[in-house]
């Protein structure tokens, strides 16, 4: 067969960008019409499938949704080295073929998987010794992406070498040849195809966790020893049942690595037979996965395992679970199919309009001549609540994330009261709170105070803040005071001294220790803290705010 030019597959999917998004959008809202494909084109992104040729060859239905709804395609299993090279040196192609020839047709970008994987490589191939075994690593490579060089756009060149724990997987490449095969297969793979972007693909490293660390930090040194390495491949295998990974947050750090990012093997799973919690939640992860690919410009794609549950690998691997695609087994479109069209269309999200529950009881305590402590019980929302506002007088003091806070700043010997109310990320407030008065001790003549805070040191994963002063800018003693200041996201309090530290949501509190709450007109004391931080932030804290 004659093999079409990726470049012009590349020309047809541009052409095909501009003949048919631009009218679409033009004429009515993206989200109202249209095939998966052209939503995608119009972001510059790819939608795709896993093609099997058994329906690829049979059945119609199959071969107009393959061709409609998708611009990329990966070969379910056609590529493989089982499929490519049964035997030394025995090269058959008619299969991969066959998928190449349909995608050019219709215009699709074409992956290619696998190269090097321990799964469905041919026993000939475990059994050999490590000089032999490269060799033959080194002329699959040549002669499999030489053949598609001018076709095949992408590869995943090795496949699944990581454990879950971050440590390389025992197979037989591993064992034989050691961590070098895996540069030695990209740099085989680039001296087969210049062009060729090249990737490394696995499953459940959708999320930030210690498998996808591994696999960034491979990232990280195969491009420092000059490695052809361009993307890497997040198969996302997921099942509702074990939740949705922190998915954007993890792409965005491969991003930052300036590689490409692909989601390779989308499907998510349910435990039959599926309740509709289940159906919604499956929706929910279909969006979710686009809007995450949507929102990352290094990610350039989708690609869905399959798309009817007519045809999935899903129940053949974990009996009672399926329904993974979003097609069903008669080639009816399924919930999941909408909520991919409308996250790739820009269609509106769907609107929250559940508030969260009324906070529990609210009670008020550590009353001073400047500030109070409220302490609530937590609502509950059908998603998530994301803070509660505290209601001062009336009106929002300000927002917290935590179920109690020390309002700071008040006038001395004053009637206040508070309330509190949940909300969520779309804007739903709950009803407030009971409401609890308080007045203020008496301020004892000009009281007052201030803190200055110093960074003595800091690292990647923490800093020392020392001294931070507090001054006695009143006119009479003090005996006790109160700095209050915003420590930033994902940081904790490791230590503290002179002072002591309490932490409610972002806001913590420090209180003089029995012996430097006394301090006469102008004098100061001084306290200091120690905080761990995530790796790569920057930020301390803020907001130093000193109550007498
Ligand atoms: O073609 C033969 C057929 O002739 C025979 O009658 C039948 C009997 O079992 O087997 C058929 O081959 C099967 C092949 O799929 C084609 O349907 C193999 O047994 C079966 O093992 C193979 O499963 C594939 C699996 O990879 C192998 O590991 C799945 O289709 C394929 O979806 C799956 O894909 C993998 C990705 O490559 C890598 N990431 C995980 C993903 C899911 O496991």
């Amino acid at each position: 067969m004659s093999v079409p030019t990726r470049r012009s597959a590349v020309l047809s999917v541009l052409t095909l960008i501009g003949t048919l998004a631009v009218p679409i959008m033009a004429a009515e809202p993206a989200f109202a019409s249209g095939p998966l494909r052209t939503h995608a084109a119009a972001r510059g992104k790819f939608i795709g499938y896993a093609a099997a040729n058994g329906p690829l060859s049979s059945e119609a239905a199959y071969r107009n949704i393959a061709a409609t709804e998708f611009n990329q395609v990966t070969a379910e299993n056609a590529m493989k080295w089982d499929a490519t090279e049964p035997s030394d040196n025995n090269y058959t192609f008619s299969n991969a073929d066959a998928i190449v020839s349909f995608a050019q047709a219709n215009n699709q970008a074409i992956h290619g998987h696998t190269l090097v994987w321990h799964s469905q490589t041919p026993s000939w191939v475990q059994g050999l010794g490590a000089s032999a075994m490269r060799t033959a690593m080194q002329d699959h490579i040549s002669r499999v992406v030489g053949r598609y060089a001018n076709s095949v756009a992408t590869w995943d060149v090795v496949n699944e070498v990581f454990n879950e724990d971050g440590t390389f997987r025992s197979s037989f490449w591993y064992n034989t040849l050691g961590q070098s095969f895996i540069a030695d297969a990209f740099r085989y793979a680039r001296a087969a195809d210049a062009d060729a972007k090249l990737c490394i693909n696995d499953y459940n490293v959708e999320g930030i966790n210690a498998k996808s660390t591994a696999m960034y930090n491979l990232v990280v040194s195969l491009r420092n020893q000059g490695v052809p390495i361009d993307c890497v491949g997040f198969q996302a295998h997921l099942a509702v049942q074990y939740g949705f990974p922190n998915l954007q947050a993890n792409i965005e750090r491969f991003a930052a690595l300036g590689v490409d990012v692909r989601i390779t093997e989308l499907d998510v799973r349910i435990p039959l037979p599926a309740d509709s919690n289940e159906i919604t939640a499956q929706n929910t992860y279909y969006r979710n996965v686009i809007t995450a690919c949507n929102n990352v410009a290094r990610c350039t794609g989708v690609t869905i395992w399959g798309f009817t549950d007519k045809h999935s690998w899903v129940p053949g691997t974990f009996p009672n679970e399926g329904q993974a695609l979003i097609y069903d087994a008669n080639y009816g479109v399924k919930p999941a199919y909408t909520a991919v069209h409308d996250a790739l269309a820009g269609g509106p999200p769907p609107v929250d309009t559940t508030p969260p529950t009324t906070p529990g009881t609210l009670t008020a305590s550590g009353v001073t001549s400047s500030s109070v402590t409220l302490s609530w019980g937590a609502s509950t929302d059908n998603v998530a609540v994301t803070g509660y506002d505290i209601l001062q007088n009336g009106a929002v003091r300000t927002t917290v994330s935590g179920t109690s806070a020390t309002v700071s700043g008040l006038s001395s010997s004053t009637a206040y009261q508070f309330a509190v109310r949940a909300r969520d990320a779309a804007g739903n407030t709950s009803a407030n709170s009971n409401t609890v008065s308080i007045t203020t001790l008496p301020g004892g003549g000009g009281g007052g105070c201030s803190a200055v805070a110093t960074v003595q040191t800091q690292w990647s994963g923490g800093y020392v803040i020392q001294p931070v002063t507090v001054t006695n800018t009143g006119t009479s003693q003090t005996t006790s005071w109160t700095v209050t200041f915003t420590l930033p996201s994902g940081h904790a309090i490791v230590g503290s001294w002179n002072a002591a530290l309490t932490v409610s949501g972002q806001t913590v509190t420090a209180r003089n220790m029995p012996y430097n709450g006394t301090l006469g007109p102008n004098a100061s004391t001084t306290f200091g803290f120690q905080v761990s931080r995530p790796t790569g932030s920057t930020s301390v804290p803020s907001g130093y705010t000193c109550a007498v």
